[in-house]
């Protein structure tokens, strides 16, 4: 029995082993500190809440959706904020946490302390938003049309529906502004990153602006300048396209395509015609090809 009990554990295994690398350590040293703080063993719960909106969050033990006693003292902070705490963050006598009219500052990680010892709680607040502003927003002008370019940064937490893109002559200062003009569609989709207006003045100078929406609103609205250029030639030639574009007319295609069906039905019947006539004319021709082909069949293997 003594010596089974020496032997273990097994000798294979008894060796010590080796020592964790020196980031480890320092890691492992950083999570000490951290549990020390009570800030590593909590982990962080999601809670999502669409801009304007009230929030109230439990302080849950470890996940047990536990409301604790009012003789405890429930602390919630802002982490990061630990100097000046939000006046929006408010607790209620029963130790929930509640954000009033929640705003897109208000995202952010908030943790609840008990009667001021270890961490019992972490939450990630998210507040949903309006898309915010488009990014790199920029026109490139033509002649008489230009083509507006933007990145996206963000969905503010709901799916983008659409863009929205205007226009409008700048007002030369002094004057008062033209309306805004929609660019057609007035709902780009929501994979579309750029779009054409037309029907330009040459040598003029022109805003532009644009936007995201998500099921909450319209986002913030970015505005852009684009002076058209001035050139005969690029002007001819875009107006020649422009008139395409304009005058483009689905009978014209309807008749091209009913013209290069017509010529391949003719010559398809005219191919089964003869054929016909071929086959009627008993099999010799084929018969013909058939030895012609042994035969040279025959010649290769010579
Ligand atoms: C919380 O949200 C973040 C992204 O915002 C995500 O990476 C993480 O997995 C989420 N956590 C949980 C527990 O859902
Ligand atoms: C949020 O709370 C405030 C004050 O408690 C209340 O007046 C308001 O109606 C609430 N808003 C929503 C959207 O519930
Ligand atoms: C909510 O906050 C916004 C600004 O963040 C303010 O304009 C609005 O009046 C507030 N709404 C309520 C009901 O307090
Ligand atoms: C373009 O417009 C400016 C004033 O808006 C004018 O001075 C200039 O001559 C114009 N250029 C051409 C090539 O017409």
């Amino acid at each position: 029995m003594s010596a089974q009990s020496v032997n273990w554990p097994p000798p294979s295994s008894s060796a010590a082993p080796p020592p964790p690398p020196l980031p480890l350590l320092l890691l492992l040293c950083l999570a000490g500190w951290h549990g020390a703080l009570g800030l590593a063993p909590v982990p962080l719960r999601n809670v999502s809440v669409d801009v304007g909106d009230n929030v109230t969050v439990v302080c849950s033990n470890e996940g047990r959706a536990q409301i604790f006693g009012t003789s405890n003292k429930i602390t919630w902070i802002r982490e990061g904020r630990e100097d000046g705490q939000s006046k929006r963050l408010t607790v209620e006598p029963s130790g929930l946490l509640k954000l009033i009219n929640v705003s897109r500052f208000d995202t952010g990680d908030y943790y609840c302390t008990l009667d001021d010892d270890a961490v019992r709680d972490r939450i990630s607040v998210q507040v949903r938003t309006p898309p915010p502003a488009l990014h790199n927003v920029w026109v490139k002008p033509s002649t008489i049309l230009a083509n507006i370019l933007w990145e996206v940064a963000g969905t503010g937490g709901y799916p983008i529906i659409d863009f929205t893109a205007e226009y409008r002559l700048k007002p030369s200062p002094g004057d008062e502004a033209d309306d805004w003009k929609p660019i057609i569609p007035t709902h780009i989709p929501p994979n579309s990153r750029q779009i054409d207006v037309y029907h330009l003045e040459p040598n003029t100078t022109y805003s532009f602006r644009v936007w995201a929406t998500n099921q909450l609103g319209r986002g913030d609205i970015v505005e852009v300048e684009g002076h058209t250029h001035h050139s005969v030639e690029e002007l001819e030639l875009a107006r020649h396209l422009l008139a395409g574009v304009e005058n483009f007319d689905t009978r014209v295609w309807v008749a091209a395509v009913g013209i290069v069906m017509g010529t391949l039905m003719v010559l398809g019947f005219g191919t089964c015609y003869l054929l016909y006539r071929e086959c009627k004319a008993p099999c010799v021709s084929f018969r013909c090809f058939l030895l012609n082909l042994s035969a040279a069949g025959g010649a290769g293997s010579d």
